[in-house]
């Protein structure tokens, strides 16, 4: 048994933030005490309330923490009263999570969604198409047209405006982040679909070669497809049930992240993980940052009716990737399942509970 306590770093952020970090908290307390697993929660802030506080969106301690910790849950950031502070400079000055995230250098962003069978009717799907599907994207995330430079806005003689920006990847992020996949795949049902427009962008042909090469030298058991980024499109919404992991760039890990989002049935459902790498099963990962990727909906905020269970579930894949428990993960998730079974929802998945009442009903279902 371990005898040193995890060190995790709670964000709750802004609005419905702090409601579905105090809930997912609740269950990361219950669930590690539990199977006897030491934790120390410290809590902090991020977002517009660091703004509130400290100017600042995101402070140097807590950058300090989260690099300390084993592990950040985030809740969610942002909201109208500081959507017009307009600071100079790349997005990592203009948003806390961002920092974060290149700071930690969290490169290998996780987006789960799979369609739960007792709300397949709040997906926009047939059943009998949606059922059963279980989707892991992998998405890159420190690299690509978010972060290429040059990049800026610039006024061009006849007066017109001229705004771009670059999409460039690196052998090296490309390999790094297919290793990831291939990786995650081996833990799932053994398949990866790589996504690009390898027929328009060099960055896309570099990135074909190079998931190709890794896939062919290093996994040969795992089953790759490449998929051009706007048929992935269509044949993940046709065939949900084909894919398993889905490889793709930033921009494109972005966008499909939203689309496959959509078999859960709500934003509310969707946990991710974004992590310094990936480690075998079983074993213990550092550095990673935990949180439902739902925005902070001040429409609801202070009702205590946000749906916990985006938050719950990026608790359990901390079970599974900070810990090295993919088992309690499961018992997380299982949960998780009885709970919607058994009617007990939150406003957005149809019902009435409120969100302790959702925490609490996944507590005792904790067996
Ligand atoms: C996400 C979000 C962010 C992104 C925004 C808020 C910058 O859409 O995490 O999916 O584009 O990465
Ligand atoms: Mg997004």
């Amino acid at each position: 048994m371990r005898n040193e306590p995890y060190q995790i770093l709670a964000l709750g952020g802004d609005h419905i933030g702090p409601e579905v970090v105090a809930a997912a908290l609740e269950v990361l307390r219950h669930v590690a005490r539990q199977a006897n697993i030491p934790i120390e929660i410290e809590e902090d802030l991020l977002g517009g309330a660091s703004w509130d506080k400290h100017g600042t969106f995101c402070t140097d301690a807590v950058l300090e923490k989260a690099r300390q910790a084993d592990a950040t849950l985030v809740g969610a950031v942002g909201g109208p009263k500081w959507d017009s502070i307009r600071i100079d400079g790349p997005i990592t000055e203009t948003d806390g999570l961002t920092r974060l995230r290149i700071e930690l250098d969290v490169y290998n962003a996780l987006r789960p969604s799979r369609a739960w069978d007792p709300i397949l009717h709040r997906t926009p799907f047939r059943p009998e198409v949606v059922k059963g599907t279980d989707v892991m994207v992998i998405r890159e995330n420190s690299g690509g047209i978010y972060y290429g430079e040059p990049r800026g806005r610039e006024t061009l003689a006849d007066g017109q405006e001229r705004a771009f920006e670059i999409s460039e990847y690196h052998t090296h992020e490309v390999e790094r982040i297919a290793r990831c996949a291939f990786e995650v795949a081996k833990r799932r049902r053994n398949k990866v679909a790589s996504l690009d427009k390898s027929n328009v962008m060099e960055s896309g042909k570099l990135w074909r070669e190079t998931v190709a090469r890794i896939g062919r030298d290093e996994y040969p058991d795992v089953e790759l497809t490449h998929l051009l980024m706007d048929y992935a499109l269509l044949a993940v919404t046709m065939n949900p049930q084909d894919f398993d992991v889905i490889v793709t760039s930033n921009l494109f890990g972005d966008l499909i992240s939203d689309l496959t989002g959509a078999f859960a049935g709500s934003l509310g459902m969707l946990p991710s993980a974004t992590l310094p790498g990936i480690v075998p099963i079983g074993e213990t990962m550092r550095g990673g940052v935990y949180e439902p990727t739902h925005g902070t909906a001040p429409d609801i905020s202070g009702k205590g009716i946000a749906n916990p269970f985006g938050a719950i579930l990026s608790v359990a894949m901390m079970f599974e990737y900070a810990f090295g428990r993919a088992d309690l993960a499961q018992k997380i998730e299982n949960a998780v399942e009885h709970v919607l079974r058994d009617g007990i929802l939150p406003p957005d998945l149809g019902g009435n509970a409120m969100t302790k009442d959702v925490t609490q009903a996944v507590i005792a279902a904790l067996i």
